[in-house]
């Protein structure tokens, strides 16, 4: 098939530098779009895969108040943690850059200025909420209330989570400031508008009969029922003092909508990387956008970016954004502030060298048609059953084969029977069945066809019995390694965007180099004669234990953390507000800790025994790394009595002590100020 496309700009979203790299990420951005990038080099296109930190907008400036730190000392930290994860995990970006650039200043401004020119904003001078005790102007996510259309008590100003309306902060009942708690006021100030509905004809034509038929069908529903809801415009500024400064006059306090600057950080990353020649990436026609995000991204990437490329003039726009769904987490939504979240650092850590497995099961789940979800259980069963037991066992019994027999010479192969044509023919069929579901964005579709040809090697290998055969016809018995050698060549060279270690290591072995796929993969692969490299396994197995082990973890650091981050910033009613009956609930004591040891085969946990005066408590608490077991008898503590009692670690925990975080994420108890009886009622 012959490509129109020149070249391909391939972005996956900015995460927000205010925490790590989690699995839905992955699934839902990075790795498909790491692996479609990985399939276009191997057809020898000419590709950027772009990605950065978004280092802009309230979820920001609200994270680094709560760590009381400066909004660049926490964009420091993690956009650092997560660019190095990305690079130990092996996402190949071309690029990973940052928002906070000066570069990425300059181009959002000069974007912004081009826009004002041409006349395309609209200025508008309007009612705000305004919080009077923190003397600010409440935007976005630094306001919270009831959603207008399902009632969430805990909507954000910019949308509801429950219900996924896109909000105004105006749009909530009984808006409550974040910061301090406060009923808001009404006060005047001037923003600049994008008028979102002059551009609803140009976006009709362009995505509802444009794109009708190669658009995935949830990205096409989302834009069809945000374009027949009728488009508002949309203010692109903000009152705030952290982001990218209005490049206006008067505009000290203001600064660019995050959402307008951070996908222009998809330009100034190629800036970056191509001063001379970023403009063909992002302004000529021949060039294909491809946009890789999760589902609540779309609006973003359908309709508001693209209108401001429209708008602009001389950009091309996206011309395909795969958005996908979410990944859940052991049945329940993945989620960050209560540490549901499986975090790409630890599985790195825990995992150290499996990068291939977390890709092969991230993709065979891919959200890409619905919600989907990933268990440690299921994590288990793909690696064992399948990457080991199938794919690792092919090549690994073909290779010891081959140099049993051979002593890795590989023979020179016989008459082909019918099966051996169909088997060759299959080879072919899995090749362009793999491109054609890559070409669609199926990426699991894709691995699944790469699996069957491993399938069909064995299949291959069990019916011929080569280890039967040697002894009675050796002719025979050689066909059979060669074709298996060259199925091995096969999958080693088509695994390379899914698995790229695997594929490196299986080529290693066959003492083979990378081909690419548009030109070289055609033909024999193998030929008689060719020496292999010594044979190793691609894959280990995984135990019970590790998998047991991860679960408790899940559990155990989703009750520890949340608790000292939230008492630690007592100012910061960050979760929601809540009643005063709601807070009697709970049932605060002072005890005293009588007894502790580490938990077993659990780095981060001490068993304690609490004594609350009427009877000596037993709780598990995450704080090993933070205090020697020995050094903390007698010490004072607050504990949660009234907590539903836990299993952790098959210990029954029955409570929770409270810990503030200090700056560098030390967790200290919290403690009277002076002793008092064990016991005694916190109030
Ligand atoms: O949802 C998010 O995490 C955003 N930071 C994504 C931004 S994508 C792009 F616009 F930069
Ligand atoms: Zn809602």
């Amino acid at each position: 098939m012959e490509n129109k496309w020149k070249r391909y700009t391939i972005t996956a979203a900015l995460p927000y530098a205010n925490g790590g790299i989690h699995l839905g990420h992955l699934a839902g951005a990075y790795l498909p779009a790491d692996t479609y990038a990985r399939y276009r080099r191997l057809m020898g296109d000419d590709i950027l895969y772009i990605c950065g930190s978004d280092e802009h907008g309230v979820p920001i400036t609200l994270g680094a108040r709560k760590e009381g730190i400066t909004p660049q000392q926490f964009v420091d930290k993690y956009h650092s943690l997560m660019k190095n994860s990305f690079a130990e995990f092996g996402i190949s970006f071309d690029i990973y850059s940052r928002t906070s650039n000066k570069i990425h200043h300059e181009t959002a401004q000069q974007f912004f200025l081009d826009l004002y020119n041409k006349g395309v904003f609209t200025e508008e001078t309007s009612q705000q909420l305004y919080d009077e005790q923190e003397k600010m102007f409440l935007a976005d996510r630094y306001i919270m209330g009831t959603c207008p259309v399902c009632g969430n008590e805990k909507a954000y100003g910019d949308q509801c989570e429950k219900c996924g309306s896109s909000l105004s902060p105006k749009d909530l009942k009984n808006p409550v400031s974040v910061l301090s708690g406060n009923v808001p006021v009404m006060k005047e100030t001037k923003h600049w508008y994008l008028p979102l509905q002059n551009y609803e004809p140009w976006l009709r034509e362009w995505i509802l009969e444009n794109h009708k038929d190669d658009w995935k069908t949830n990205v096409y529903g989302q834009c069809k029922s945000w374009l027949d809801g009728g488009l508002q415009p949309r203010a692109m500024t903000r009152d705030l003092d952290w982001g990218v400064k209005v490049p206006l006059p008067d505009s000290e306090h203001k600064v660019l909508y995050v959402w307008f600057d951070a996908p222009i950080g998809y330009i100034s990353a190629t800036k970056e990387l191509k001063p001379n020649d970023w403009e063909k990436y992002w302004k000529e026609k021949e060039t294909r956008l491809i946009h890789f995000i999760g589902k609540d991204n779309i609006v973003f990437h359908c309709i508001i970016f693209p209108t401001i490329l429209h708008a602009h003039g001389e950009y091309i726009v996206p011309d395909n954004v795969p958005a996908n769904e979410f990944l859940n987490l052991e049945g329940e939504k993945l989620s960050t502030s209560r540490n549901w979240a499986v975090w790409l650092h630890d599985y790195l850590k825990d995992f150290s060298g499996m990068q291939d497995t977390l890709r092969y099961v991230l993709t065979s789940i891919a959200p890409e048609t619905k919600d989907s979800d990933f268990t440690w259980k299921d994590f288990q069963d793909r690696h064992n059953n399948e990457l080991v037991a199938i794919l690792g066992n092919f090549v690994n019994r073909t290779m010891v084969l081959t140099h049993k027999f051979y002593n890795g010479k590989i023979p020179a192969y016989g008459n082909l029977t019918e099966s051996d044509r169909e088997l060759i023919a299959s080879i072919k069929v899995a090749q362009q069945n793999i491109c054609d579901s890559l070409e669609k964005f199926r990426f699991r579709e894709a691995l699944q066809e790469l699996m069957n040809l491993a399938r069909a090697g064995n299949k291959y290998l069990t019916d011929n019995e080569p280890w039967k055969i040697i002894k009675t016809n050796e002719e025979r018995c050689a066909t059979v390694m060669y074709l298996s050698i060259e199925i091995t060549a096969y999958l080693a060279q088509l695994m390379q965007p899914f698995l790229p270690n695997a594929s490196e290591n299986t080529l290693k072995m066959l003492n083979l180099e990378k081909k690419n796929w548009s030109t070289d993969l055609k033909g024999q692969l193998i030929h008689p004669g060719h020496q292999l490299n010594e044979a190793g396994l691609l894959f280990r197995k995984i135990e019970d234990e590790e998998i047991t082990a991860q679960v408790e973890k899940l559990k155990a650091n989703q009750k520890q953390v949340v608790i000292p981050q939230e008492t630690s910033s007592p100012k910061l009613p960050t979760s929601s507000i809540i009643s005063y009956d709601d807070f009697s609930k709970l049932e605060l004591r002072v005890g005293t800790i009588t007894a502790a040891e580490k938990v077993k085969k659990a780095d981060k946990l001490l068993q304690l025994q609490v004594d609350l005066d009427t009877e000596i408590r037993t709780i598990v608490s995450g704080i090993a790394e933070h205090y020697a077991p020995e050094n903390i008898i007698g010490q004072q503590v607050c504990i949660v009595a009234n907590l539903a009692p836990r299993k952790i670690k098959g210990i029954e925990s029955k409570g929770m002590i409270m810990m503030a975080e200090d700056e560098n994420g030390k967790l200290k108890f919290v403690m009277p100020s002076e002793a008092v009886k064990a016991g005694s009622k916190i109030s």
